[in-house]
């Protein structure tokens, strides 16, 4: 009896003092063998601690933040009564207090981030958002790891031969089986389970075993860096056709114009043609160099339209205006029935057509014809009319021209006073390097030929068509046109230029443009999305200069609006072609 006491004291002491010493000498095992996997977790587990109080301090932030009134009342604490915390004391007195929180409650049911911030104690809420945020963060974590694993795995097996099936192989192939399925469990219930993690540990030296048996590093990445490039190749190839795809929008001409067109042509011949007494007096116009005269080169009718409405119902003395739209004579019957049907107040409006300009082919051989661009807004015709301003305009003194791609929002009447300096183009310059309209001589013009870095400095200061002052006077003197010919000539004989007539522009007024203000003139909204709208609001004149035209379906929308306020798009000619704003 005293023998089996004794027997059952010592069996009780040994269980106490294994009870007691196990857990330290397994402890002191673990932290001897920790792997390198367990140190990674461990490093984690101490990264993890603070990221994800910083995490929940400001998930508490924002959710009070989102709440309006009784905020305070539901955070006590001083960390979370910023400015509003006077107010909490009001509302701490306040019998309706009750009623809110019900309200945030009520709501909690629907909608989970007031869940938590409908509580009373604020502990609660903390204890709540430490058993949720954290565990979710640390499965992220884990699946992200696991989809990394995925990826070597991978990698590794199209290294392999093809065909091969060695054992290594196998083993990744079922690893890469094995993770896909945890990754896919984890994510369902987004909960890591233990077998997730030695599935992850499995891997992992399988991922140890391929890196010993495929120690060909310079193979290995260059396998990586095909891998790459076809990516890159991928999205250059989606960038070309983006690219491609805008430029089309841009060419085409929406079927609406094409209606509108059509209508407004078929009218015209139906109306009888002007009579005398008329033409005599809007002659007289025509010519009076004490008015202002707008010229614009264009076939397209909506945007003739937006820019001489805009034109005239921004000026003080509308009457003064003459506008000088010169279209071929496909686009003529209709841009004029347009006019004559919209009257644009005491404002003159003039249609000509090119093919009336005699004078073209009988003093000019006509060299922008041989002129070989794959994109017609380049060897549209109309473009290259603006070099031949004095013989249009042979009574006139000053003209400005504008693209029809502008918008007008301010009177221009201050542009007839600009000093000119003796000058014959006046146009905002486009010779600053932090400007999104930046340009320079080189990106068009090819310094490397003699003649033209003889007579040209790289390094002058670029400007823009689109709003332009010209001083026809002076253009005359200076032979401007005769100028013009000539590097239009040595351009069909030697690449020195490309792309369209604004390197034209540039060497054929160099040294005989002035810069005007750029309020006159802001450059940008076809192109850049990001225009400053303070500086869109000060500017005269608005230009659309890029692919996204205000009157494609491409255009940004944010600047449509400039432009269509000044379309009427109840008119029924618009409403029948299905024209809309
Ligand atoms: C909860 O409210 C937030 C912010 O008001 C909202 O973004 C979220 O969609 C809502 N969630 C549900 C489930 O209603
Ligand atoms: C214009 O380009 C076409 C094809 O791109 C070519 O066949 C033709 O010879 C070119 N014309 C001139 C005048 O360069
Ligand atoms: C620039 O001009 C030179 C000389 O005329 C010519 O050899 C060269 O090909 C041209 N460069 C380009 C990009 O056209
Ligand atoms: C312009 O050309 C005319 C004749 O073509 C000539 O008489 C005149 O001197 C030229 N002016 C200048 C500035 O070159
Ligand atoms: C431009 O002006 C400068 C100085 O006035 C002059 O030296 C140069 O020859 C001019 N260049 C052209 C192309 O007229
Ligand atoms: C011209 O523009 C004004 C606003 O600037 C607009 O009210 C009017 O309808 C436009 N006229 C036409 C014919 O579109």
């Amino acid at each position: 009896m005293k023998l089996l006491r004794r027997c059952l004291r010592i069996l009780i002491l040994s269980l106490l003092s294994v009870s007691v010493f196990a857990p330290l000498v397994l402890v002191s095992y673990r932290l001897k063998t920790i792997t390198s996997i367990g140190r990674r977790e461990f490093i984690d587990d101490l990264w993890s601690r603070p990221r994800d109080v910083e995490a929940l301090s400001s998930m508490e932030q924002e959710a009070g933040e989102s709440l309006k009134g009784p905020r305070p009342i539901v955070f006590k604490d001083n960390d979370f009564q910023s400015r509003e915390g006077i107010n909490s004391l009001e509302f701490g007195s306040n019998p309706s207090k009750e009623h809110k929180d019900n309200r945030f409650e009520d709501e909690g049911e629907k909608n989970n981030s007031y869940k938590a911030t409908g509580q009373h104690d604020r502990g609660a809420v903390k204890r709540d958002k430490n058993a949720r945020i954290p565990q979710s963060r640390s499965v992220d974590y884990k699946v992200k790891e696991m989809t990394d694993q995925l990826i070597r795995a991978r990698v590794y097996l199209s290294f392999a031969p093809p065909g091969s099936n060695s054992h290594l192989t196998k083993e990744l192939r079922q690893r890469i089986k094995e993770l896909e399925h945890a990754v896919e469990e984890v994510t369902k219930d987004s909960a890591l389970t233990k077998s997730a993690l030695q599935k992850m540990k499995n891997m992992e030296s399988s991922l140890v075993k391929a890196g010993h048996a495929y120690p060909d590093c310079s193979a290995m990445s260059s396998k990586l860096r095909a891998m790459t490039d076809n990516a890159e190749e991928q999205v250059r190839m989606q960038k070309k056709q983006v690219t491609y795809l805008v430029n089309l929008a841009a060419r085409t001409t929406p079927k609406g114009f094409h209606c509108l067109s059509m209508r407004l042509t078929s009218e015209y011949f139906a109306l009888p043609p002007p009579s005398e007494r008329e033409l005599l007096e809007q002659k007289k116009l025509l010519h009076d160099t004490k008015l202002y005269h707008y010229a614009v080169f264009s076939d397209n009718v909506l945007a003739c339209a937006v820019v001489v409405n805009s034109t005239v119902s921004s000026a003080k003395e509308p009457e003064r205006i003459v506008f000088h739209l010169v279209t071929n004579s496909l686009n003529l019957p209709a841009m004029s029935m347009w006019f004559s049907l919209n009257p644009m107040g005491r404002a003159t409006v003039e249609v000509l057509r090119m093919e009336d300009f005699e004078w073209l082919s009988r003093e000019y051989d006509l060299g922008w014809k041989v002129h070989n661009f794959s994109d017609p807004r380049f060897t549209s015709e109309l473009n290259y009319l603006r070099f031949y301003l004095p013989n249009i305009f042979p009574s006139l003194d000053k003209v400005v021209v504008l693209d029809h791609d502008v918008v007008v929002q301010k009177d221009l009447s201050g542009l007839w006073h600009v000093d000119m300096k003796g000058k014959v183009n006046g146009a905002v310059e486009t010779c600053q390097e932090n400007e999104a309209s930046f340009l320079r001589m080189d990106m068009f013009i090819n310094f490397s030929d003699p003649l033209i870095a003889d007579e040209f400095d790289s390094k002058a200061c670029t400007w823009a068509f689109g709003m332009n002052v010209f001083d026809l006077r002076r253009w005359r003197e200076e032979n401007l046109t005769a100028r013009y010919h000539e590097y239009l000539r040595l351009s069909n004989e030697r690449p020195i230029l490309k792309g369209g007539s604004l390197p034209l522009g540039w060497v054929t007024f160099y040294n005989q443009t002035t810069a005007v203000e750029r309020r006159w003139h802001m450059l940008g909204l076809g192109h850049d999305s990001t225009v400053p709208p303070d500086d869109i609001e000060k500017a005269a004149v608005i230009h659309y200069n890029g692919a996204w035209k205000p009157w494609l379906d491409i255009g940004f929308g944010e600047y449509k609006g400039l432009w269509s306020k000044h379309m009427d798009f109840d008119n029924p000619y618009l409403q029948q072609c299905n024209i809309h704003g």
